[in-house]
């Protein structure tokens, strides 16, 4: 088979900075070891999110210039609703500034005390709105896909027996709604199959349930089906995305990821008195309905991403590059999150640096090396981020899992970019036994991982 290329060519460039080893450790050094505190002049491959930090296509730069900036009903919004509505199914499409501000507008008019929301894996800001209106998020994962390492190809589908046994435990009249995230992006951005929508479906028919998806990353989520599913892969990734949506009554999309732009989002439903009540809140929070918090240019982007981001052309591309960049990482004896999700790699900083007890950060550590080596910058997603102080001084709560995600920009770096960052981890990888934890220093009360200073310990320092 030949090499999966770039399905595009590149029209205008915006240049990277090259640093050395010192200016990095200086930079670090005054961000006080925490990536979220650096200037992204100061990075040279920025793997931080895959959120809003793709490229645009030239039909979407011409777009922008077609945007009416109409206050009410304007042009862009008729454009960007009948594509929402041809790909999703559903009746009423309601734009937002981006995906949290979606799920804050949902959960206010549904979540109340005491209720529980079922999801796969929730995502943070999901959450975090859930639990805001007094709700629990409850993440409803297969016990047997928990496991970074097994193989499967579903990993993000929702466990349909613990779903049941939810409702059983609260009744159904306190499951307000229940998600399905896709891809699983908390679980490593694992897919989740038709079989288990439908599976969803059928549970919230015999409830009365409304079934939501979370679906910042629908596309790829299409493709796997597309590749994976038994009996489905004649189909074109679109279709599979319109089939994905039908099986539910409404969703909310951040647009930043597979809306192919830099700003946006959407919630979208069929229920006419839920839709009116959404309404009435996002022109409270955000704007008014035909614009929802974004300009007429942002709608017409977004509408022209949402019909390119199913070209299977681009979605083997996509989806090839995360599996490239994690044989890479393999190849340099370095554990992912298997099999690799469709917009990120995950290493697992456990398995490479088992020297380093979760208390010393060991996924900061790795990713701080990464950066130091290579002026790469991912995220980590470990202790730093899930754990908890102690009283007296003990050792944090450790997190499940001690992870960096490399997340992949769209259309946005090359295979020698990808190429480049696997030589980094290769350079780390060789050095391993030799990296050293960190200590907090200070930390705020809440989301510590963005702004927590640290500092590296050296040998025979204690933490
Ligand atoms: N849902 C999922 C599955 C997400 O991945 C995100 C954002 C959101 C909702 C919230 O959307 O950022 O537009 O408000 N994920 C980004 C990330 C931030 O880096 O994974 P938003």
């Amino acid at each position: 088979m030949r090499t999966i290329i770039e399905p595009f060519r590149v029209k205008s460039v915006e240049p990277i900075r090259q640093t050395t080893r010192e200016q990095r450790e200086h930079a670090l050094g005054e961000a006080g070891w925490n990536l979220f505190g650096l200037s992204s002049d100061d990075v040279l491959i920025v793997l931080l999110t895959d959120s809003g930090t793709g490229a645009m296509s030239s039909e979407q730069w011409a777009a922008l210039m077609r945007g009416d900036e109409s206050y009410a009903g304007a042009r862009s919004f008729h454009r960007f609703e009948s594509v929402v509505k041809d790909l999703t199914g559903f009746e009423y499409v309601i734009p937002t500034h981006q995906g949290r501000a979606a799920e804050r507008i949902l959960f206010s008019e549904l979540v109340r005390d005491g209720h529980v929301v079922p999801n796969n894996t929730h995502f943070d800001t999901t959450r975090a709105n859930v639990e805001y209106q007094g709700g629990e998020a409850r993440d409803l994962i297969m016990p047997e896909h928990r496991d970074l390492h097994v193989e499967a190809p579903f990993k993000g589908d929702l466990d349909i027996e613990a779903l049941e046994a939810t409702i059983a435990e609260f009744g159904a009249e306190q499951v307000p709604l229940v998600t399905v995230t896709v891809t699983d992006n908390s679980g490593g951005g694992q897919p989740v199959s038709l079989a288990n929508l439908r599976a969803v479906r059928e549970v919230c028919d015999r409830h009365g349930l409304p079934f939501f998806l979370d679906a910042a990353r629908f596309a790829e989520n299409a493709w796997f089906i597309v590749q994976r599913e038994p009996g489905q892969g004649d189909r074109h990734p679109r279709d599979v995305a319109r089939e994905m949506f039908r099986m539910a009554d409404g969703c909310w999309i951040s647009l930043k990821k597979d809306g192919l732009a830099n700003i946006g989002g959407v919630l979208a439903m069929n229920d006419p008195d839920l839709a009116e009540r959404c309404r009435a809140t996002l022109i409270l929070t955000e704007g008014f309905p035909t614009y929802g918090g974004l300009a007429g240019r942002d709608l017409e982007a977004l509408a022209q991403g949402l019909v390119e981001v199913t070209e299977p052309d681009y979605l083997a591309y996509r989806v090839r590059t995360a599996e490239y960049l994690a044989e890479l990482a393999w190849n340099a004896g370095v554990p992912t999150v298997r099999p690799p999700g469709g917009h990120a790699v995950y290493l697992d900083a456990k398995g490479l640096l088992p020297h380093i007890p979760p208390h010393e950060l060991p996924a900061q550590a790795l990713a701080c090396e990464l950066y130091l080596t290579g002026g790469v910058r991912g995220v980590e997603i470990g202790t730093l981020m899930f754990g908890r102080p102690q009283p007296d001084g003990a050792p944090d709560t450790p997190s499940r899992h001690e992870l960096v995600r490399l997340a992949l920009p769209r259309r946005t770096y090359t295979q020698s970019h990808i190429d480049y960052v696997g030589e980094v981890i290769e350079d780390v990888a060789l050095r391993a036994e030799q990296l050293r934890g960190l200590r907090i220093v200070s930390q705020p009360r809440f989301l510590r991982h963005f702004t927590a200073q640290l500092e590296p310990l050296t040998d025979g320092s204690a933490s």
